[in-house]
């Protein structure tokens, strides 16, 4: 069985990605599984991110993580021996700890570097209804592993100024990725975040992302809310922090949201969800793109 057979199972696995940092990708990742979980799924939440900072949402101490998914990707580990439980019942984590941050360099001379997240996730896959992977925020290695690995994208979108700037830079690299490594990767949506209804920008935002986007966006609309940014301290997710709070409410309806509108990727190949062509972002979300070179292996370009 090769490498892309072994991942079409009915897993959805889906890589939350956005190379600008603090845009709500984590946040998401956390909430969005915790509800996941809570109506019923079995989630794992892989952490990418060498700033674990969904390791330390979940409650898992980074600094006492001894193996990380670092370890997996290396083949030093199998990723089933680094599995943790969390709070939420049918949630567990791959949890993130410092040596990912030597991972973007150390992987790069290994064999199937891209694909490396996609091959130890693959005996797993079986035991979960849904894998959600946090991206750091940047489009090198790990978010290369997380696209190959993932069945479809999901894409926080902070409702700040220059919010669409740079993404036709993580369209350009999901391309890159359909055309060499994973043909059937999808755009599961994008969420718009930190959403705040006294300012004229967040709606300003709402409306050019529904514009451009279309129905790539999802109707629930995460709102700024204090308690969201609290709960990580406490190592909770919303659900077990402040279940009553707005932003609470708001992950709940984004995971009914997101259980309605259902897998497009499942069984086949991309659903009817857009993928997001680069002509239709406006003029500031038109950064230059990487050059493929920098991103991908030789073998896997030629
Ligand atoms: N809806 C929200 N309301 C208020 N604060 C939020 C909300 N969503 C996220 N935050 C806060 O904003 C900060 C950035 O969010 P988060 O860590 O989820 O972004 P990120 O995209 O994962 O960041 P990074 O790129 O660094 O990984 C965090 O302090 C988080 O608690
Ligand atoms: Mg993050």
């Amino acid at each position: 069985m090769g490498l892309n057979e072994q991942r079409s199972s009915t897993t959805d696995i889906i890589a939350c990605a956005n190379q600008k940092g603090g845009v709500g990708k984590t946040t998401t990742v956390v909430n969005l599984s915790a509800y996941l979980a809570r109506s019923g799924r079995r989630v794992l939440v892989v952490d990418l991110d060498p700033q674990g900072n969904a390791t330390s949402g979940l409650g898992v101490d980074k600094s006492a993580v001894a193996r990380s998914v670092y370890e997996a990707l290396c083949d030093e580990a199998p990723l089933d021996e680094l599995l943790v439980p969390t709070m939420v019942e049918r949630l567990d984590l791959v949890p993130a700890a410092l040596s990912l941050a030597g991972a973007e360099v150390e992987l790069a001379p290994l064999r199937q570097r891209e694909r490396r997240l996609s091959r130890v996730l693959a005996p797993l896959a079986p035991r979960y209804d849904h894998i959600v992977i946090d991206c750091p925020p940047s489009l090198g290695l790990l978010t290369v592993n997380a696209l190959t690995a993932a069945g479809s994208v999901l894409v926080p979108l902070q409702c700040e100024y220059y919010a669409l700037e740079g993404l036709s830079q993580l369209v350009a690299t999901i391309n890159l990725v359909r055309d060499h490594l994973n043909p059937t990767l999808a755009v599961r949506g994008v969420v718009l975040t930190m959403f705040d209804s006294r300012t004229l920008l967040s709606a300003q935002v709402r409306d050019e992302a529904r514009r451009h986007l279309g129905g790539a966006v999802f109707d629930t609309i995460i709102p700024r809310s204090v308690r969201l940014s609290e709960a990580p301290s406490y190592g909770l997710p919303i659900a077990l922090y402040r279940p009553e709070s707005k932003g609470a409410e708001a992950y709940e309806a984004l995971a009914r949201e997101f259980i309605v509108r259902g897998n497009p990727t499942a069984g086949g190949p991309p659903g009817p969800l857009p993928i997001l062509a680069s002509e239709l972002l406006p003029p500031e979300a038109r950064t230059p793109e990487l050059p493929a070179s920098e991103l991908l292996a030789p073998e896997v370009l030629s």
